[in-house]
């Protein structure tokens, strides 16, 4: 198992976990799914992590999933390691940080629905470019989004998938703050080591009370939006889209109905 790709570190009782795959702008691997389950379940587990701190790269957090990965190693079953990963983070009992900058697309952007706290640099551009690839949001993130921004933003953001700024994720409250690029993660850091000094059975419980009322829908949706994730990225959207980013060229949906 590849595990140089997602790096991990804990001191001041923070766990960081860090996106490490710059040649191809973060995109996550099957691999790299199968690696942050198991060290977010670790760091869970560990009595000495009070707080956990996701973030990558200076200049980007992620491209989302392995394009590649879609083809040749698309996930197949509710075990598959993707829903694996997205399960055991939206239930992660210990507040979660993000960090991100750069691009943040696809689950770039989703996962940050499931912290508690996200800070974002002034050079973020998020994106959720599902339909763009020709298949449907993940992450449970066709519940959440609209109940954190109403129904038509979050159709405007999933239908068009074009990429929009920190200002703009700020505004809609999607994150708690935009920063200067070289100082995110030292202001997202600085935050975490301060929650890490809280009483930790209060940040806990008042973390499960924030959660208590939607986890089980939001199980439901991560498994009932992966019924047709799953099922898309063997359609010939899903293969035109995807083929023409390989390819370098522009997708043609002209002949679909
Ligand atoms: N999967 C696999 N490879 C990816 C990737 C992804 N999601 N995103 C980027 N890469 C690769 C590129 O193919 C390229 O590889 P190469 O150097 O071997 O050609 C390398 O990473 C650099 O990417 P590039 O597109 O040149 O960087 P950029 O700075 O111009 O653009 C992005 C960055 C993230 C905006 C752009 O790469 C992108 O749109 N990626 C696809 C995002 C996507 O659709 N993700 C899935 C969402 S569901």
């Amino acid at each position: 198992m590849t595990t140089e790709h997602i790096l991990t570190d804990l001191s001041d009782r923070v766990f960081t976990l860090r996106l490490n795959r710059p040649d191809k702008k973060n995109a996550l691997t099957q691999a790299m799914y199968v690696r942050m389950a198991e060290v977010l379940a670790q760091a869970e587990a560990d009595p000495e992590v009070r707080v956990i701190l996701i973030t990558g790269a200076a200049d980007c957090f992620s491209s989302g999933n392995d394009l590649q990965d879609f083809l040749k190693l698309p996930p197949a079953s509710p075990d598959a390691p993707v829903l694996r990963f997205m399960r055991t983070l939206a239930q992660i009992q210990k507040p979660v940080i993000a960090a991100v900058n750069g691009p943040a697309v696809g689950v770039g952007t989703t996962l940050l629905f499931h912290a508690d706290l996200a800070y974002a640099g002034e050079s973020t551009r998020f994106a959720l470019p599902f339909v763009n690839i020709g298949i449907c949001p993940e992450y449970a993130s066709t519940l959440l989004l609209p109940r954190m921004i109403g129904h038509v933003q979050a159709a405007e953001l999933m239908m068009f998938g074009e990429p929009f700024t920190a200002a703009k994720a700020l505004d809609a409250r999607l994150i708690n703050a935009v920063l200067p690029n070289d100082e995110v993660e030292a202001h997202a850091r600085s935050r975490a080591v301060r929650l890490a000094q809280q009483p930790p059975n209060a940040l806990r419980v008042t973390k499960r009370l924030l959660k208590h009322w939607t986890t089980e829908k939001v199980l439901e949706a991560i498994d009932h939006e992966a019924d047709f994730f799953m099922a898309m990225l063997k359609q010939d959207e899903a293969r035109e889209a995807i083929g023409a980013f390989m390819e370098k060229r522009k997708p043609d949906f002209s002949r679909f109905r």
